[in-house]
């Protein structure tokens, strides 16, 4: 256990390479610096903190997430999400995405599911600057089912043997929407949604963190279509090496939400699991996310990810 007693928090680890609950602090209550300041560094020690019971409703959530950077605020959101306060997204209705392209739930992820790991992301990680952090809390929750996993990806880096470590380390892959997605014969309304609105960058394999100096394996199962300069067989094999072990069981930890549960991740250092043991059970769940900009990754050569199409540095 940690305890910050200048701020009156708690961190508590949760697992032992990711993952602290944090007790001591009311969200809604306008932390004050120095819980601000302990808050930040449990997170980029731990990667995901969690809270529990809070208070916030969208203004209160959006106003603790400005204690942190800027929240994004997208132009497209889902239909449910509040429209007056445009930093606050909601995901209510897990039907929602497939039924916008005519698939029922069951479709939407088989013909999404390329790799046995396909949900494994990093939130909008196909932009040249995907979010530094998301704020998720849960509004509905289901009695059971529907828990979140993260995996720590500086972690998992270091966990690779030294001659891989330094072999990954000069390599570049294309992240991208939509990879893998198997269309529908016919007209297929989410390939037509995918041309018009793509987007795809080349990101550094490893990336430095730009305020930990920490190298993070940027891989994930959602995003990353190729490997560049390797043969399509080699990358798939590489890609599969470095996914299995960005997702070993001993760099993640799991969270049971709760009615009033915080989530707050270092976007640039995790990649996270969206449940999928729920979609066959009749619960609402009810989530709202801000997410704050973030930077475009640097390799460990120094040089920045280049946008390939569709998204440029701070405009959303
Ligand atoms: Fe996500």
């Amino acid at each position: 256990m940690t305890t910050d007693r200048a701020a009156g928090i708690e961190v508590n680890p949760v697992a032992g390479h990711i993952g602290a609950e944090i007790t001591g602090v009311d969200l809604a209550g306008e932390p004050d610096d120095a819980q601000v300041a302990a808050i930040r560094a449990a997170v980029l020690r731990w990667k995901v903190v969690f809270f529990r019971d809070q208070k916030l409703d969208h203004a209160a959530h959006v106003a603790f997430a400005r204690r942190f950077g800027e929240p994004v605020v997208l132009r497209r959101r889902g239909s449910a999400s509040p429209p007056d306060v445009p930093e606050v997204e909601t995901t209510a209705d897990r039907l929602e995405l497939g039924g916008r392209f005519g698939m029922d739930h069951d479709e939407w992820l088989r013909r999404r599911r390329h790799t046995l790991l396909r949900g494994w992301h990093c939130d909008h990680g196909a932009r040249i600057d995907p979010p530094a952090a998301t704020i998720l809390r849960a509004d509905t929750v289901p009695p059971y089912g529907g828990d979140t996993t993260w995996s720590n990806l500086a972690a998992a880096y270091a966990g690779l043997s030294a001659p891989l470590r330094e072999f990954v380390s000069r390599l570049r892959a294309e992240h991208r929407l939509g990879v893998g997605y198997q269309p529908r014969p016919g007209d297929d309304a989410y390939v037509r949604h995918l041309l018009d609105h793509q987007i795809a960058t080349r990101h550094p394999l490893v990336r430095v963190h730009p305020e930990t100096g920490e190298r993070i394996l940027n891989v994930n199962g959602y995003y990353v279509e190729q490997i560049t300069d390797l043969s399509r067989a080699e990358s798939a094999h590489l890609l599969d090496l470095l996914l299995e072990q960005a997702t070993r069981p001993e760099y993640t930890v799991r969270f049971r939400w709760q009615p009033g549960s915080v989530a707050f991740w270092d976007n640039r250092a995790t990649i996270h699991l969206a449940p999928s043991d729920n979609a066959h059970l009749d619960f609402p769940r009810v989530m709202h996310r801000v997410m704050l900009a973030g930077d475009v990754p640097v390799g460990v050569d120094g040089r920045p990810s280049e946008a390939i199409v569709g998204s440029a540095p701070g405009r959303w």
